[in-house]
């Protein structure tokens, strides 16, 4: 599928799923790339990676095409048109065609992934900012039990799109707003690795990378 075809389709789930699919457009070449940073770094032996909320699989491909011998990829997605566009590309398309026996398509939220698995590094397309601040602390929670220790979660956030809102915005959504970026802050406090700007995307957005202690 080609990215006006891609473009067309998130389009039509924004309008349809807004709250979970929480942008108009999927992300760009570049934001996709920072969010797979983590994934292209060297490593001692096989990882395991997954991705939540790849979407169309912009970012899918980055991490793809990032993945060395013995790695293995899980994406984790709601929307199910998404879940069947993802599981299409891994047969036809060339950027994960040849990576297709290690990657696996499940279509959940991540609330409900069984917590047995464990990860190296996590990638996030969330849109947090459109959830409650009890949803939010409960995936924020599941990041950290499904990790392994020092792993690492990039995800990423539009800049100064919570600002904005508030400023738009009545009590209760200031409000909801307000407790969703404490637990961004505390996430990131004394955790945050590497934290990217990325301009040139529709809208520009802050890639963030956290190391975390995993659950014990
Ligand atoms: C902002 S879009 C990002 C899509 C893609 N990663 C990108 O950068 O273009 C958010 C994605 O998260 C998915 N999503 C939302 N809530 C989810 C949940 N609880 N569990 C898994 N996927 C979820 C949506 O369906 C959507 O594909």
């Amino acid at each position: 599928m080609g990215r006006i075809q891609e473009c067309r389709l998130f389009w039509r789930e924004f309008r349809t799923s807004f709250r979970t699919t929480g942008a108009i457009l999927p992300s760009g070449r570049r934001l996709s790339r920072a969010l797979a940073h983590y994934v292209a770094e060297p490593a001692d032996g096989p990882r395991r990676v997954l991705e939540v909320g790849p979407g169309t699989g912009v970012a899918t491909k980055q991490i793809a095409a990032a993945l060395r011998p013995g790695d293995r990829l899980d994406l984790v997605e709601v929307n199910e048109r998404f879940v069947r566009l993802l599981k299409e590309q891994l047969q036809t398309d060339p950027a994960l065609l040849p990576q297709a026996e290690r990657i696996r398509v499940l279509h959940a939220r991540i609330e409900d992934l069984p917590r047995e698995e464990r990860y190296d590094v996590m990638v996030s397309g969330l849109p947090l900012n459109n959830f409650s601040v009890d949803e939010v602390d409960a995936i924020l929670r599941i990041f950290n039990e499904l990790a392994r220790p020092d792993a690492v979660l990039s995800f990423f956030e539009y800049i100064g799109i919570r600002r904005l809102k508030g400023a738009l915005a009545g009590r209760a959504e200031r409000e909801r707003l307000r407790g969703i970026g404490q637990l961004l802050e505390t996430l990131l406090a004394g955790r945050e690795i590497r934290r990217q700007a990325v301009w040139r995307n529709i809208p520009p957005a802050w890639v963030h990378h956290v190391k975390l202690e995993g659950a014990t």
